[in-house]
């Protein structure tokens, strides 16, 4: 660590949260004084090319070589074995699945079995795997519907087993989602040191003559050799707990420990002509042809098992559960309907820490406006966070705030991004604590080798919290499938991150593992990064069945 090494996060820039400091900034930006429009990048100069492959070894990662070893043949996606083009790449039109030995008529609790055949534009057979499918089981008069895994046989053909689990008709639907050349790109992409996201830090302070100075420079994670830099390199911001490095451009006028500010920056598209052409509309996210006839299935006399008690350490199966009538009902375990009363109820006398990004704002909306008498107070940070709100008459308090960066967020005072691990070291926890943390949405632009770094210090925490409080309720909550299906972000960076997080929390006592992922991916609504109302009351009863299980 030089002089350029700042560590922040400390109570050192306190006094710029000072209001004073705030109002003056902020008639700085409406004056524009910031120069976002004016502001010119340095060229960057850089010894690797923009899209070399980052070499991590498994400890920088913070893990053991045996760990990486599995990760890596969890993570493990087939992929073409020779060069591609697009006549040869996967065809959405020309795919087509069909039913294993259909019958008349099925009962509740029955399987179908689905084959899928890939191919490609010339209509030939495909001879290798990686074709992102989903495939799900669907009523939209009962607004029911059911996810599938989909198995990928390596050689052109998939299978996914779906469970019929409601009286009355289904039909399948399957999608591809991206073809398996889409993937071996976006595969590429992940790992190299090509920064398709950017982010600014806004720097402020006085200059020589006693006037305020400002300037935004550009800043991104450090990782690996041959990451991100900029000729003027670099201001490092090291999280001395986690270790992650954060750097910004060295500003002209200011020093380092003046950055007060962070934003997202632009998106930067690493495509070439040629391999555009594979993420194409029509290429993308298509319902594919086959076997669409209505499937009967009649009631089930047998008995339906009684579910187990909502706890940590349970197994999540696929399906996990399926909608009925748009309510969830879990194979996990026994999950209840809360109504507003129910909530308010269950949380009493409860301290909820919600940590990660917007879609657990969405869970800290959702209880602010259907637990009666809970308040939001109001902390002057707007939607970014930290959000605190509170029921005074049954002891309620609920927290909600975003992960540390990188993340994707307008303009906020940098001092209140805190690495989740460092939030839950700050915890003492016990039997009227409960944490919930996610992180996915925001790190999809970087290396998955980062990710598993970020797991492995939350991972930490979470054991010493479990340790020195092994009352306290811990949920991860997974990453939800988005409309997003591009260079930037698409559902299968989010679901090789949620294979990370379940293999790195598999061996851990004591934590909930949330698949909410199975949740949006067969709900009839449109996928978004932001899932519909319906969608999420669903997932606070469940979140609430651990809570309050019965
Ligand atoms: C990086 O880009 C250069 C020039 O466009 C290209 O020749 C090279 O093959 C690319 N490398 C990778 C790993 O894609
Ligand atoms: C359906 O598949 C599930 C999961 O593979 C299995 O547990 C269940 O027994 C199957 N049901 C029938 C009726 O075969
Ligand atoms: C592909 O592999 C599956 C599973 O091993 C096998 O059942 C199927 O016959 C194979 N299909 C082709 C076209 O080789
Ligand atoms: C103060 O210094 C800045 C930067 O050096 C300069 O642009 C500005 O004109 C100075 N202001 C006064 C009042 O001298
Ligand atoms: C199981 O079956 C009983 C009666 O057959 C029904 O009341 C109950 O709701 C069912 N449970 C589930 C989870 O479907």
């Amino acid at each position: 660590m030089g002089s350029n090494t700042q560590v922040y996060g400390l109570r050192k820039y306190v006094f710029f949260t000072c209001s004073i400091w705030i109002t003056f900034c902020l008639s700085l930006w409406q004056m524009n004084c910031f120069q976002i429009r004016k502001f010119h990048l340095p060229s960057p100069k850089q010894i690797l090319p923009k899209n070399s492959s980052l070499t991590i070894s498994a400890s920088e990662m913070g893990i053991s070589d045996e760990e990486w070893e599995s990760l890596q043949k969890a993570l493990d996606w087939p992929g073409p074995d020779l060069q591609i083009t697009l006549d040869l790449s996967t065809s959405p039109v020309h795919s087509t699945f069909s039913t294993v030995e259909p019958k008349k008529s099925y009962k509740v609790g029955d399987n179908i079995s689905v084959i899928i055949t890939a191919r490609d534009h010339n209509k030939n057979l495909k001879r290798y795997g990686g074709d992102f499918f989903k495939a799900k089981l669907f009523n939209s008069q009962l607004k029911a519907s059911v996810y599938g895994e989909v198995v990928d046989h390596r050689n052109g053909t998939y299978s996914a087993v779906l469970l019929l689990p409601w009286e009355g008709q289904a039909q399948v639907f399957v999608r591809l989602e991206h073809s398996s050349e889409v993937v071996q790109i976006l595969k590429k992409y992940r790992e190299s040191s090509f920064p398709r996201s950017h982010y600014k830090g806004y720097f402020g302070g006085a200059g020589p003559n006693k006037t305020r100075i400002s300037e935004v420079v550009e800043c991104n994670i450090k990782w690996g050799e041959g990451s991100w830099s900029k000729s003027n390199c670099c201001c490092e911001y090291k999280d001395i707990k986690t270790g992650t490095v954060w750097q910004c451009e060295r500003p002209k006028k200011l020093p380092c420990d003046k950055l007060v500010y962070h934003s997202k920056g632009g998106l930067e598209n690493p495509l070439n002509t040629f391999e555009k052409q594979f993420f194409a509309k029509t290429l993308t996210n298509v319902r594919i042809t086959g076997d669409t006839q209505i499937i009967n299935i009649l009631p089930n006399t047998a008995g339906n098992g009684t579910r187990e008690r909502c706890r940590s350490g349970l197994k999540t199966p696929v399906p996990a559960g399926f909608y009925l009538k748009d309510v969830w009902k879990s194979f996990v375990c026994n999950t209840q309907q809360f109504d507003s009363a129910q909530m308010l109820k269950c949380l009493q006398n409860k301290i909820v820490y919600m940590i990660g990004d917007s879609t657990t704002r969405q869970w800290f909306e959702f209880f602010e406006s259907k637990v009666p008498g809970l308040k939001r107070m109001n902390l002057q940070t707007r939607s970014y966070g930290p959000l605190m709100a509170v029921e005074l008459k049954n002891n309620v308090i609920i927290h909600w705030r975003p992960h540390g960066v990188p993340l994707r967020f307008s303009v906020m005072p940098i001092t209140n991004l805190h690495y989740i691990s460092n939030v839950i070291d700050n915890i003492a926890g016990g039997p009227h604590v409960v944490v919930v943390f996610t992180i996915f949405a925001h790190l999809v632009f970087h290396p998955l080798t980062f990710y598993v770094h970020e797991v492995a210090k939350i991972r930490q925490s979470v054991v010493a919290l479990l340790s020195r409080a092994p009352q306290t309720t811990i949920v991860i909550k997974s990453g939800n499938t988005a409309g997003y299906k591009d260079i930037f972000q698409s559902d299968w960076y989010t679901l090789q991150e949620n294979i990370v997080m379940k293999e790195m929390f598999r061996d851990i006592d004591g934590v909930i593992y949330f698949d909410i992922w199975q949740m949006t991916s067969c709900h009839y609504l449109t996928e978004n990064i932001h899932p519909g109302p319906v969608v999420i009351a669903n997932a606070i009863s469940v979140f609430l069945s651990y809570v309050c299980p019965v």
